[in-house]
């Protein structure tokens, strides 16, 4: 069991690569915290989680939910956060011509805003060593049209690893980030994407299929353990090949 006994964290871990995060943790021995802002979802996944998993509900981008979330989660399992899985992330279409600012910095203010509310309001709560994982996207990297504000929201995220990491060596807190390419999950719901433009997204991966949230979550629980212990400050690609492999 790589997790025993930890008491893991997961933001936006009521469904797709957060939920099979936490799945993949509670079967390695640990208990998990889950949160989201959906509380019927949230008790949904907690049901199918077992005992071991605590739904809490709480806004990411809002620092007191992210305070009162680990007060939660330390004072039900009495004992420290030693993994942190800051997970929870929208996406949205906002064409340049027509997103204002205003919508803009809505996609910011979760995907880096949150992140960095989850990371600050975890330190006091954390156990030695820790592991902190960051989702990020192969978006950090490619430019891609009509989705300005998620790309520029995911660069900041794999940037904010490496300083959190910098920041946290010597207190014995691990930051890595991962970066997903096309992950089979409900956030392509919220674009109005349907399965067969998925399977058409496909055609340009080099394994030919988006991958399941559960080979995501193999990542996530690398980063988590001890099996990566000398990792910090990374940023680990889980994408098929879309990254490495040139499509020519
Ligand atoms: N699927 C992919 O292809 C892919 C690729 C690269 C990266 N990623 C990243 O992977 C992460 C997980 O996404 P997913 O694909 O698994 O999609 P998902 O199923 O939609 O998961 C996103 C989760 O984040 C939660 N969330 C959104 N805003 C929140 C907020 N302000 N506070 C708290 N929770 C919030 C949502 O729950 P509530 O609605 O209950 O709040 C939801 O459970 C995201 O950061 C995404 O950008 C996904």
């Amino acid at each position: 069991m790589l997790l025993k006994h930890a008491l893991a964290v997961v933001t936006g871990g009521g469904s797709g690569i957060g939920f099979a995060a936490a799945e993949r943790f509670v079967s390695e021995g640990a208990r998990v915290v889950i949160s989201g802002r959906n509380a019927e979802k949230l008790q949904r996944a907690a049901q199918q989680l077992g005992k071991n998993a605590l739904p809490v509900v709480a806004n990411a981008a809002i620092p007191d939910d992210m305070r009162r979330l680990y007060e939660t989660a330390v004072d039900h399992f009495q004992c420290d956060v030693d993994v942190v899985v800051a997970n929870a992330g929208v996406s949205r279409q906002t064409p340049v011509r027509d997103t204002p600012l205003e919508q803009f910095s809505d996609v910011l203010n979760v995907n880096v805003g949150g992140v960095y509310a989850t990371v600050r309001e975890a330190l006091p709560f954390l156990a030695r060593p820790a592991s902190i994982i960051l989702v990020a996207s192969l978006a950090a990297n490619q430019g891609t049209k009509n989705f300005s504000a998620y790309c520029a929201s995911k660069a900041a995220v794999v940037s904010l690893a490496k300083s959190f990491a910098a920041e946290f060596v010597e207190s014995d807190i691990r930051v890595n980030s991962i970066s997903p390419g096309v992950a089979n999950t409900p956030i392509f719901d919220s674009l109005g994407m349907s399965e067969a433009q998925l399977l058409e997204w496909s055609r340009v991966i080099p394994m030919k299929r988006p991958a399941e949230p559960a080979e995501i979550a193999s990542a996530i629980l690398f980063l988590a353990s001890d099996a990566s212990r000398y990792m910090t400050g990374a940023d680990l690609a889980v994408d098929g090949g879309m990254s490495g492999i040139s499509p020519f």
